[in-house]
Formats: structure tokens, sequence, C-alpha cells
């Protein structure tokens, strides 16, 4: 087997293809080989050295694959040698080859091709679980969604529109506000030439938003908070603001943290808001919500109501490209890994 491996903590020059013997799948696994593998923030997060539940290095990371099983472990009952299938993999999905087991994998609809069933499960999964449990998002909810020309933004954007008269605020670089506009943003913000806040509550009459999706973090998560209506939420699912470039910087990660705000239940009570944290990877334990809810998004995805959108795809080989990309803030959806 090839995978990409993170050969210690760096830039993106300390990546690596590396050869290695196949792995066997044992009771209740499945092999599959690889056809695209899905590249996420957390990932460039876990070669920085930023991201705490990654593997130390030398480690091979990737949460999510599609491809076909060409090997069956004991006791697996509902999938078969030739199926095509998405995915979870925590971690080790930088690989041509993975074994996994069978709870994490789902057969792909035929229509659906490699590149979607790649980019679908951590993106959609977060984006789904995000609106429709940490928060309950409402019909004529007003949404404010951060890196949202991103893999989880417009997965995002575009499970907002299955609600009826859902109102969102997308901040990106004015490059994509096509794309954001596409996918059903009604109000992108170019956050490097005009203060999102101000944007938000001159459009809204001053009144704010009810729901505010934040994986930047630090004083974000302040500035979110106060754009918040009577009853609305705060959803805080990523630190991004702390991994500017491609290296680690110490002295900048510090001050995000500083930023970070401290709720109370009592503040939180006196204002009528509230403040719910997301991290798919810790829910691992909870696979039959995390097999329902890909079971609700399949079903989106049959009737057409979500498609990912596929920025780029790279080669093995060029995995530094891929992660150059994603630091550069070039992508408009999901980049992905090809063996
Ligand atoms: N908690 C969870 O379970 C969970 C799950 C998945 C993802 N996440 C988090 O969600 C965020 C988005 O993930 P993703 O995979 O969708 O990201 P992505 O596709 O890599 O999106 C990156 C885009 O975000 C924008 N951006 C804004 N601020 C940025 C910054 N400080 N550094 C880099 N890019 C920035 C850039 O676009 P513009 O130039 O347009 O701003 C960039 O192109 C990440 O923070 C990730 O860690 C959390």
């Amino acid at each position: 087997m090839r995978a990409i491996w993170i050969t210690r903590h760096g830039g993106p020059e300390v990546l690596e293809v590396r050869e290695a013997p196949d792995p066997t799948a044992k009771e209740g696994e499945v092999r599959v080989r690889v056809k695209m593998a899905g590249l996420n923030f957390a990932e460039l997060s876990a070669r920085q050295g930023l991201y705490p539940d990654a593997p130390k290095p030398p480690c091979v990371v990737g949460y999510e694959v599609s491809g076909v099983i060409d090997q069956v472990g004991a006791g697996v009952a509902d999938l078969a040698e030739g199926d095509r299938v998405m995915a979870f993999t925590r971690f080790g999905g930088h690989a041509d080859v993975v074994v996994v087991p069978a709870a994490q994998v789902w057969r792909m609809p035929d229509a659906m091709s490699f590149e979607h069933g790649a980019a679908l499960p951590v993106n959609y999964l977060t984006a789904h679980h995000m609106l429709f449990r940490a928060a309950q998002l409402r019909p004529r909810s007003t949404v404010l969604v951060h890196m949202a020309a991103g893999g989880v933004g417009l997965a995002t954007l575009q499970l907002c529109r299955t609600v009826p008269g859902v109102t969102v605020f997308g901040t990106a670089s004015a490059s994509k506000h096509d794309a954001l506009r596409s996918a059903g943003c009604d109000h992108p913000i170019d956050y490097h030439s005009e203060r999102y806040e101000d944007v938000v509550r001159e459009r809204t009459g001053g009144k704010g938003v009810d729901l505010v999706l934040d994986a930047l973090g630090g004083h974000d998560w302040k500035t979110g908070y106060g754009l918040l209506r009577p009853g609305g939420t705060l959803v805080a699912f990523g630190l991004a603001n702390s991994s500017n470039g491609a290296k680690r910087r110490w002295l900048h990660v510090l001050r995000e943290l500083i930023g970070v705000p401290i709720f109370t239940p009592l503040g939180l009570m006196n204002d009528n808001r509230g403040v719910a944290g997301v991290n798919m990877g810790h829910l691992w334990s909870e696979l039959d919500m995390l097999r329902a809810t890909m079971v609700e998004l399949v079903a989106l995805y049959d009737t057409g109501a979500v498609r990912p959108t596929i920025d780029s795809t790279f080669p093995f080989d060029r995995a530094a490209d891929a992660h150059t990309r994603l630091h550069d803030r070039k992508n408009v959806g999901k980049v992905l890994l090809v063996p």
C-alpha cells in the first residue's frame, strides 16, 4: 500500500509518500481500495502540530475515503467484495488501501461519484449535526456562516436551503461570492474589506441573527455571541484563527487562545442566548447517531438537495500542494487526494 505520511510537525514539505505491506481485514472489518480521500482542515492542523487529537508523527491521517471493497472480514454480512462505498477512517484515510470496521462504511448510491463519496462524510455530517442537533434550525431563521466557501461552509449553505425561509449571511473572500450565492447564501460578506458584524447589524436592522456557526474561534466567538438575537445560539466548532499560514506560530496561537471568551450559565441565562460546541471527532462512540444522520444525508443526496462542491483533486505525490491550496485560502469546496 501507499500512504501519505506526516513525517514530523511542520510545513507541507514534511509530507512523504511511503510504501508498506497491505493490511488485512479482521473480524467485523472490510478492506477498501481507495479511489479518493478527502482532505480536511483538521489534517493541516495535525501536520502543524495544532490538533491535539491527531496521532504523533510519523503518522498517516485522513478521516474519509471512497472506494471499492476488495476483502471482507469474518462476521460482516451486509457488505460484499466489489461494493462501491464511502467510509470514515480515524485516522489513516490518506492511503490507497484502508481497513475499517464495517459500521463505519456506507454503500454509495449508484449515481454517486467517487469524488462525491469522499467529499460528503465529514463536511456534511458536521454541517447537519450543527444545524439540526447542536442548534435546531427553524423556518425563517437568520444564520451567519463563517468560512462559507470551504467544504463545511458550502455543505451548511445547501442544508440551510432545505428549511423554508432561512436567510444566510456567509463570510468568504470576494472571488468566491458567486459560489456562495449559487449554494444559497443571501448575503456574502468579504471579511477582508468590511467588518462582518457591521454588515449583519445593518442588514438585519440591528436585530442580529438566530444562529452563528463559527470555526474561526478566539475573538470571533465573542463577536458572534454579540450578534445573537434572544433565543439565538453560537455553535463553536473550530479554531482556524490559530493556524495562520503553513507553520505553527506559538505567539499567534497564544493570542487567539487569550481571545476566547468565557461564558457562564448566569450570563447565558440573563442574555437568553446559548453556546453549543461540536467536535465530530469526539462522537466516534456514537456511531448509531452518525449512521442515522448519514442515512438522512444520502436521502438528501438522492433528491439532489445536497451536492458536494469539488474544488480540486491532487495525486498523492502532490499532497503538499493540496495542503498549500487550503493554507492559501484558494479552495472553493472540497480538496481531494487521489492515490
Ligand atoms: N469540530 C468539528 O467537528 C469540525 C469538523 C469539520 C471541520 N471543522 C472546522 O471547520 C473549519 C472549516 O473546515 P473545512 O474543512 O470546511 O475548511 P476548508 O474547506 O479548508 O476551508 C478553508 C477556507 O476557509 C477560509 N478561511 C477563513 N479563515 C481562515 C483561516 N484562518 N485559515 C484558513 N482558512 C480560512 C478560507 O476561505 P476564504 O478566503 O474565503 O475565507 C479557506 O479557503 C475548520 O476550522 C475545521 O477545523 C470542525
